[in-house]
């Protein structure tokens, strides 16, 4: 029986960078929080996506000489690639360039307009277009943005206001009597503090691009980045027209952020939902950063770690362990590369893939694969299955608090209590004495069950682990929460060796490879922008202008019968059709050549090429060591040529 709804979000993320480890760190968690909700019995949904819109975007997009659209496009599909890699279990994906968003933001823009929270003057002041934030003169710091220290630009522009000032002690009588509503307090205090300076109202439209969502009331206007992009939650459920889902699933449990966007979440986002008088999500957490090399990752100081790597690597799991075991939801991580290796190696390949590896061993070898009843148990074996029925609670209650570190440090007591188990029981020991068969057999019995009981609790963090830890221990029943408080499950389950769960590193040499990638990525980024060619020696246009370029289609192509490094084109240009020789064909097969248009250098002095005349040469470009043809969808016959 489902125990209720369950409504968690991600941020929806930017889409401005590849995603990296910092960004996995939420979605991680969020997916971890989703899989222990449902597998708890909650009717879950899990919600991420992508903030699509604003200035960065738009700016981004003229760089690569794209339009936004075609610039967005090709980003999302890496981004649920990822999230397809990392089997991230959401429910929904919310794109804000999607319709179903774009029409529903209209409409709350419309709804909060008609409450008279909305009106129009001039905006005059800051905007740091990497956080997409307006900010006072006062609020900078050494004139740079208070969040990410980067440099900020004057804007001057007509724009409607949202009254968020009128907000303000609605906000903190909000946090008053609801402290859970944001949360870790340190969060708290710190919205507090900057709700105490002083409110003022929120430009929430811009003139000066087009990328976005447009003013319902006014289309030279498009509407702020935040305000389309926070509304992301409730359109994503269908809010105002399609609402089942919205009956269902609002108001949302917990908005799961980074600490540098708590500030839209707990004052912007309530006092809009305020204004359109719908209910505010239940909390919003802030999570702190992984930092590295003592600051936040980024691209171009080339210490940007990309999750793709370390999967390929170490696989889902293993990177998925690290990083809800490692760090302390609220507060901002260090990362290091030796730190992931020594917990990939002592917490999952020492500690769970031997015990599992060892105790399926032993069940084959000594009771012919086959998981023993219990007979008897004395002292050691009760401490074993205690510790055992009772790890549920305790990981229970730790992700309550969404303290996924002390939820896993919990399941690894009791994989590490198995382990010495195993030693004070030394089954090998056992297994020499016919008259400790029982013995053998209940320490046969109290392993498996043991590790049938951590197959289920490490689910909700991976649960590829669970799967293949099931396989090896012939589990083939469904995955129960309520099945970790019991002890009498396995008997009779034919076990199975299988691969090893965690291969163990050799951390000095991976240590080695990872920072010769780092290395890599570092001189990369560090390559100068503009560095001038090394180039032929400089011609006037009127040199140029003498080269007769034409568009050619080639008719013919063959094998020069005398030289092994030549082909032979026929080619048409317009009314014309000559021949033209050319060393390609290493690069080339004759008959891919027939039909292709190319560019000729029409007007060059004919050549004896092994007997044989060639009228003019063919453009191609190098591509390393290959070669492409210079083509066009242009007639052939039609000149080529360069403007001033
Ligand atoms: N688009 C906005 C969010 C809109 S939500 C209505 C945005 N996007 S973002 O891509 O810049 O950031 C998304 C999330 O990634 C934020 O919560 C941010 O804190 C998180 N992280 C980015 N780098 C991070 C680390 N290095 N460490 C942990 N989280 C980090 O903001």
């Amino acid at each position: 029986m489902s125990k209720g709804t369950y409504y968690i979000t991600t941020p929806i993320y930017y889409l401005s960078d590849n995603l990296h480890i910092g960004h996995t760190y939420c979605t991680v968690m969020a997916d971890a929080m989703a899989r222990f909700k449902r597998l708890m019995g909650y009717d879950v949904r899990f919600l991420t996506g992508t903030d699509e819109h604003g200035q960065k975007i738009q700016k981004k997009a003229e760089e690569k000489g794209v339009t936004p659209q075609e610039y967005v496009d090709t980003i999302v599909a890496g981004i649920k690639e990822l999230w397809k890699t990392m089997e991230i279990s959401y429910d929904d994906f919310i794109r804000t360039t999607e319709e179903r968003h774009v029409k529903r933001v209209q409409y709350i823009f419309k709804k909060m307009y008609e409450k008279g929270d909305i009106y129009k003057s001039v905006y005059e002041g800051w905007y740091c277009t990497p956080c997409e934030s307006f900010w006072t003169e006062s609020q900078l710091v050494d004139g740079k943005c208070p969040d990410c220290g980067r440099p900020v630009e004057k804007a001057h522009e007509e724009a409607y206001f949202f009254r968020l000032s009128e907000y303000g002690d609605k906000l903190l009588k909000l946090y008053d009597e609801h402290p859970e509503f944001l949360q870790p307090d340190t969060r708290r205090n710190e919205m507090k503090a900057f709700i105490n300076q002083g409110l003022e109202d929120l430009c929430i439209s811009r003139t000066s691009f087009d990328w976005g969502i447009p003013v319902p009331i006014d289309e030279k206007h498009v509407i702020y980045v935040w305000l389309d992009a926070l509304s992301n939650y409730i359109t994503a459920l269908g809010y105002p027209d399609d609402r089942a889902l919205y009956d269902k699933y609002w108001p949302a449990d917990v908005h799961l952020v980074g600490k540098e966007i708590v500030r839209f979440h707990s004052i912007i986002w309530p006092a809009m939902l305020m204004s359109i008088e719908e209910p505010l999500p239940k909390q919003v957490l802030g999570h702190g950063w992984l930092l590295i090399d003592g600051g936040k990752m980024s691209k171009s100081k080339g210490n940007v770690v990309d999750p793709v790597v370390l999967i390929e690597r170490y696989g889902i799991d293993a990177l998925k362990y690290f990083l809800l075991r490692e760090y302390t939801f609220g507060q901002d991580g260090i990362y290091t590369s030796e730190v992931m290796l020594k917990r990939m190696n002592y917490d999952l390949a020492n500690d769970l893939g031997n015990l599992v590896s060892r105790t399926v061993t032993m069940i084959e070898k000594y009771c012919g694969g086959i998981v023993p009843q219990t007979e008897s148990r004395d002292e050691i074996d009760r401490e074993l299955e205690a510790i055992a029925v009772g790890a549920a609670d305790k990981v229970a209650a730790q992700m309550d608090k969404f303290a996924f570190n002390m939820a896993l440090e919990e399941i690894w007591i009791l994989v590490r209590r198995a382990n010495k188990y195993v030693d004070e029981k030394m089954p090998w020991a056992l297994a020499k004495d016919e008259a400790k068969k029982a013995e053998l057999e209940t320490c046969m019995h109290h392993l498996a069950e043991a590790l049938r009981i951590v197959s289920i609790l490490i689910y909700p963090f991976m649960h590829t682990t669970t799967e293949k830890m099931r396989e090896q221990l012939g589990i083939d029943a469904p995955i129960v929460w309520e099945d970790t408080t019991r002890f009498d499950l396995m008997a009779g389950q034919k076990v199975a060796r299988g691969e090893l769960l965690f291969p163990r590193l050799d951390i000095n040499k991976e240590l080695a490879e990872l920072e010769a990638m780092k290395e890599a990525q570092k001189a990369a980024a560090a390559e100068p922008e503009n560095v001038p060619l090394a180039l032929k020696p400089e011609i006037t246009f009127d040199d140029f202008d003498k080269i007769d370029l034409r568009v050619g289609t080639i008719i013919k192509a063959e094998k020069h019968p005398k030289a092994d490094k030549l082909l032979v084109f026929q080619v048409r240009m317009g009314t014309e059709t000559r021949q033209v020789i050319s060393g390609v064909a290493k690069h080339f097969k004759p008959e891919e050549m027939v039909g292709k248009n190319v560019i000729v250098v029409a007007n060059l002095k004919p050549r004896d090429l092994r007997g044989m005349e060639s009228k003019g040469m063919l453009l191609f470009a190098e591509n390393g060591e290959r070669l492409e043809i210079v083509t066009t969808s242009a007639q052939d016959g039609n000149a080529v040529s360069v403007r001033l």
